[in-house]
């Protein structure tokens, strides 16, 4: 079991990995775009177990299944016998042997981590507590078409560290790029869940607007993520100063881009001027998201695919 390849977090994978993942992804686009079938994973059937809400990651990787060939099962907890208490152990050793590949969305990222260790097929984080790698795979290639490679950029995240900003964070050491962060006090990077290597790839700023400084790309995300509901409303008081606003988007490089996982608090988190103004990406982000993953089943159900040999 041990040889099978799962995603769990964005370092499980090398640069050399997400240039054949981004390559990969935009010959799919592309194949989308001109309506022309590619069907590699006929018969195979994809699971996803999700304990939290979700409209872009169930959906895209839904979709995307289905325009690969193949087949996808929703099943939450309400409606198995993982609300009833049966073990994420047993259940990975069953739900495996009846599937090819499973996504998972759940709180703990040890949950994720237990259900690999006993499954027979690859398992993808859909979204933990700790991190969220499928988001940042459609981030990058995002600003890869909009700008080009992202090594050598400046990315600055400004709100909560939370399981998108700590990929983000990993992201900025594999990819080799600078990520400038700037949280309120107390709502800082825990490098324990971050699992970060080194620190030479991020920079901490208290004040927001000195993150945005000359970035080449401004994100943020909720102030308050699933699962963390009961601190709404303290949260809306210790992160008042950290929305992106159009005063924000001014420091930043004139070219700098947008970008949201959504959804989306306009005025909280971003103005709505800056979110439905003319440097926001957000919704090709979020298509986005179905196109880097239909390219992430492929390389895990089939390795690497070479788009000269790719049969239309
Ligand atoms: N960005 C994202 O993961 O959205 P959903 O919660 O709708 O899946
Ligand atoms: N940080 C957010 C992301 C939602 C896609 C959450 O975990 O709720």
């Amino acid at each position: 079991m041990s040889r099978v390849k799962h995603y769990l977090q964005f370092s499980d994978f090398g640069r050399d990995e997400y240039d054949h993942l981004f390559a990969r992804a935009a010959w799919i686009k592309e194949q989308f775009k001109s309506y022309r079938q590619y069907w590699p994973l006929i018969d195979r059937t994809l699971v996803m177990i999700f304990e939290k809400a979700s409209t872009r990651t169930r959906l895209s990787f839904e979709a995307g299944m289905q325009q690969l060939g193949g087949s996808a099962i929703y099943l939450n907890k309400r409606d198995s016998q993982l609300g009833r208490g049966e073990s994420v152990e047993d259940a990975a050793q069953v739900i495996s042997r009846m599937s090819d590949v499973v996504v998972i969305r759940t709180f703990e990222q040890e949950i994720v981590e237990r259900f690999a260790a006993n499954s027979r097929v690859p398992v993808i984080n859909g979204l933990t507590d700790d991190h969220h790698p499928c988001q940042i795979i459609a981030d990058i290639f995002t600003f890869l078409e909009h700008r080009g490679p992202i090594q050598g950029k400046t990315v600055a995240w400004i709100g909560d560290a939370n399981n998108v900003c700590n990929t983000w964070l990993q992201a900025a050491e594999v990819l080799d790029f600078k990520l400038n962060v700037s949280t309120p006090p107390g709502y800082g990077i825990d490098p324990i869940k971050a699992n970060l290597h080194d620190s030479s790839h991020y920079q901490f700023f208290a004040d927001p607007f000195a993150a945005a400084r000359d970035c080449d790309l401004l994100t943020t995300d909720v102030w308050t993520s699933m699962g963390f509901e009961a601190e709404n409303e303290v949260r809306r008081r210790d992160f008042a100063n950290w929305q992106v606003s159009p005063e924000m988007m001014r420091v930043a490089r004139p070219e700098a881009l947008f970008m949201h996982c959504l959804p989306v608090h306009r005025g909280e988190e971003v103005a709505a001027a800056v979110i439905d103004g003319p440097q926001s990406v957000v919704w090709d982000e979020a298509e986005n998201r179905m196109h880097t993953q239909k390219a992430l089943l492929e390389y895990l159900l089939l390795g690497r695919v070479d788009a000269s040999t790719t049969p239309l």
